[in-house]
């Protein structure tokens, strides 16, 4: 649009794009720090992006946070005309409910007329609770399910927020601040050079399953969030 033009938003995107290497990158004006209406901006460009990389089947996995709660509330019945599955990402019980993934993919199926899934996992478990959850036939269903996704939706957190969020043990907060970590997705922390300096153990999605997602979808704002969008 002219309003982009003049803004010299699409010359930032492509700058981006290359930078970061990256396929697309879409550049939503304002700071959702400020102005809570960008979160919704935000969820708008996602609904848009979404709607074009829809194939005739989908699995979609979603992340949870208040940005992804943004991005559903722009879906509409209209999407339905393809065949949509909405499923957590990970096990996310431990947030706001209506910051859960479970509680957005829900919402997400409502406003499209389609179908979800449940994960209903704590967003952190012992390596013991991880192993004889994966052998229960209804998680491991949903399990199969997120691993075959054909498209992520994933927020983006300040470390040491999301640390707090997640009501973190004291074990894990030392590893976090020792490898000085700045950002945070999937439930994996990062430091400012993008390595990983810690993962909560959670079922369902991995960093690497990812390779095999047709469709990655970020979705993040707010100067607050600067750092932590370049780490990842
Ligand atoms: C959480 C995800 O639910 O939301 C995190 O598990 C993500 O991976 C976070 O970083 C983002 O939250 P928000 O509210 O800043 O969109």
């Amino acid at each position: 649009s002219v309003m982009r033009d003049i803004m010299g938003i699409d010359i930032l995107e492509r700058q981006l794009q290359k930078r970061m290497g990256i396929r697309k990158v879409i550049v939503v004006p304002g700071d959702s720090d400020q102005s809570p209406w960008v979160k919704s901006e935000l969820g708008q460009a996602t609904a848009h992006s979404m709607k074009n990389l829809l194939k005739s089947k989908n699995i979609i996995a979603v992340t949870g946070g208040s940005t992804m709660a943004a991005v559903a509330e722009m879906l509409t019945p209209d999407f339905g005309e393809k065949d949509l599955l909405f499923v957590p990402a990970r096990g996310g019980i431990g947030e706001d409910v209506k910051n859960q993934a479970n509680t957005i993919c829900a919402i997400m199926a409502d406003n499209t007329n389609s179908r979800h899934r449940v994960f209903y996992v704590p967003d952190q478990v012992s390596t013991e609770v991880y192993k004889s959850f994966i052998k229960e036939p209804l998680i491991y269903e949903v399990w199969n399910l997120v691993k075959s996704a054909s498209m992520v939706l994933h927020g983006i957190g300040d470390a040491i927020i999301m640390a707090e969020r997640r009501n973190t043990s004291q074990e894990d907060l030392h590893k976090i601040l020792e490898g000085k970590a700045v950002g945070e997705a999937f439930g994996y922390y990062f430091n400012e050079a993008g390595e990983i300096v810690h993962k909560v153990l959670t079922i369902g999605l991995q960093m690497d399953d990812l390779k095999n997602v047709g469709d990655v979808i970020a979705v993040a704002g707010g100067a607050s969030k600067a750092k932590a969008i370049r780490a990842i």
